[in-house]
């Protein structure tokens, strides 16, 4: 089974109408990659405006999240169908900022992943264990329960994004063998679940991905590419991650 690698980058609150030349370098150098798929998720406000500048370029732009509804009173949020309308083709959900800040539980992600597959946008669900988790022995437990919980009845249009806590934004990244060990436990069971279609559902790694450690991350069985945060603020550095695949 031969997975399409995925590169994507999560600018999470950072980009202003400025940021457009960031992207256009992205857009660029990505003429000159492999094979990969590349996907930009800036905050809502800049979604229309690179999905405009990346029509007829190879490189997607993505929602960092979405509502479980698609319209009605629901102050402040976003719906699939909306992203979708503005030019997205795929979403972040699940991300740990979102679980931990806004309180969002596994069947909250579960919901926002079929809103996803209802609007036709490829929701990257992405679960993880904290160092506490870890720490206790629990890191197994925890990313299958969540995993379980957080997916939707069938694999259409879902990606998974394994990104330990502890990782995210820190510098730190567990083992290649930790990596490969956890991304074999999820293979097992998408494959359990979905059967031969959770063979084609690609597994990303996030947490600290830079340009330094993304070979050896990349070149892991089961690790289908990278949901990279900070790194992806940098042109040079995100296309230093997916050029991986060159
Ligand atoms: P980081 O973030 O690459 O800055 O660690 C990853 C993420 O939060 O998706």
């Amino acid at each position: 089974m031969t997975r399409r690698p995925l590169v994507a980058g999560n600018w999470k609150m950072n980009g202003l109408q400025a940021s457009i030349g960031e992207l256009k370098r992205i857009v660029e150098g990505a003429q000159s990659l492999g094979d990969v798929d590349l996907i930009v998720c800036p905050p809502a406000t800049l979604i229309a405006g690179f999905a405009a500048a990346v029509r007829g370029t190879r490189v997607c732009v993505g929602g960092q999240d979405c509502s479980t509804q698609p319209a009605g009173a629901y102050t402040g949020d976003i719906s699939a169908e909306m992203l979708r309308d503005a030019g997205a083709t795929a979403v972040i959900v699940g991300h740990s900022e979102r679980r931990h800040y806004h309180g969002e539980t596994d069947a909250i992600v579960r919901a926002k992943a079929i809103a996803a597959q209802r609007a036709g946008l490829l929701a990257i669900v992405c679960i993880g264990e904290t160092r506490a988790e870890r720490d206790r022995g629990q890191a197994r437990r925890v990313v299958s329960g969540q995993l379980d919980r957080s997916l939707p009845d069938t694999s259409k249009d879902i990606v998974v994004a394994y990104e330990p806590v502890w990782a995210i934004g820190t510098g730190l990244t567990p083992t290649p063998d930790d990596v490969s060990a956890m991304h074999g436990l999820i293979r097992e069971r998408l494959s359990a679940r979905f059967a031969e279609a959770g063979h084609a559902v690609r597994i990303l790694y996030g947490g600290s991905v830079k340009p330094a450690n993304a070979k050896a991350l990349l070149a892991l069985e089961n690790v289908d590419g990278a949901l990279v945060g900070g790194a992806s603020l940098y042109a040079g550095e995100f296309l230093a991650i997916a050029g991986v695949y060159r």
